[in-house]
């Protein structure tokens, strides 16, 4: 079954830079006075499918659609769901769309929403698929970003930690290229580096430099914006690997005394061991800030899927 006029966000280039754009600011609009957008879901349903552990992404989500007026249906464990029992993800997903008018699905496999997608007569948001991609983090970055520097265009963008598996960074860091990024700086251990065809891809399409170093020290003066990340335990095919690596960065107030004043520290959450609780006092430090626009900017993406609201309205 393909139902081609249905529009999906499984990775970010399904989003023209307009489109993007678009929901980025009506995510600042949402923000500033919800009250305006209070009642444009009435009536419809989303369902949250959650094969893999969340908090974030998942609540966001919930608490997005119920601020829109909206209703909710889901699990978040794949264990209490007919997938237990060996249902396939293109039977679930075909059901779902009776019962909801748009699916938001995690999923520990690369390419399971896609899949999904396939077989939906609703729209499918990715909500990350293994250590693949993780679009609507990437909307969140976004609307931080452009709150917190003012723009998207024209920043030097340090990527820190688990550069491997983190799918937050791998939707991050080709959306930060299209948007003009001034430089990317890849701080990881050699195990944990950006996969090579990734970054294969950004330096065949974009002029963009590249630098790659193992410890923050080194560039922290050129950064505007730190993005850290978490080891991805969960990745890892053994436990002695992840045990050799998890403590491979801790960030603390002394490692951030050459960093210009106005740099931010962002973090899609949870946060392990990687950023110090002292920080959190650090005026760089906006990660809790960036997981509350996650809800505004997940209102607007839900606006412009389920075609409700001013956005759509014009
Ligand atoms: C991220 C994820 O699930 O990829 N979390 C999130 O959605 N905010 C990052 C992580 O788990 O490390």
């Amino acid at each position: 079954m393909n139902h081609s006029s249905i529009r999906h966000l499984i990775e970010p280039e399904d989003f023209t830079k307009e489109e993007i754009l678009k929901v980025v600011k009506l995510g600042e609009d949402m923000y500033n006075d919800p009250s305006k957008y209070s009642d444009i879901c009435n009536g419809k349903i989303l369902a949250s499918l959650f094969y893999e552990p969340s908090t974030r992404t998942k609540f966001s989500f919930d608490s997005a659609m119920l601020r829109l007026g909206g209703n909710l249906i889901g699990f978040a464990d794949a264990n209490t769901s007919s997938a237990k029992k060996g249902e396939s993800i293109a039977d679930t997903i075909r059901v779902m769309g009776y019962y909801a008018d748009i699916i938001v699905m995690r999923h520990p496999k690369e390419g399971a929403p896609k899949l999904a997608s396939m077989y939906s007569e609703v729209p499918v948001i990715n909500a990350g698929d293994g250590g693949h991609q993780h679009p609507t983090q990437t909307l969140t970055d976004l609307l931080t970003i452009k709150v917190y520097k003012g723009q998207l265009e024209n920043h030097t963008i340090a990527f820190c930690g688990d550069l491997k598996y983190g799918r937050t960074v791998h939707s991050l860091i080709r959306t930060m290229a299209r948007f003009n990024a001034k430089k990317f700086i890849l701080i990881s251990p050699e195990e944990l580096q950006l996969p090579s065809s990734l970054k294969r891809q950004l330096l065949d399409q974009y002029d963009i430099e590249i630098e790659e170093v193992r410890y923050l020290e080194e560039v922290v003066e050129q950064i505007d914006i730190l993005y850290m990340t978490r080891i991805q335990k969960e990745r890892f095919f053994n436990e002695e690997d992840y045990l050799k690596l998890k403590n491979s960065y801790i960030l603390t107030n002394d490692k951030l005394e050459n960093a210009k004043d106005d740099m931010i520290i962002m973090h899609p959450l949870p946060r392990v061991n990687e950023i110090s609780y002292e920080v959190d006092d650090n005026k760089r430090a906006v990660y809790f800030e960036q997981s509350k626009l996650g809800v505004y900017v997940r209102m607007a993406l839900i606006s412009k899927l389920l075609e409700v609201g001013p956005y759509v309205r014009g």
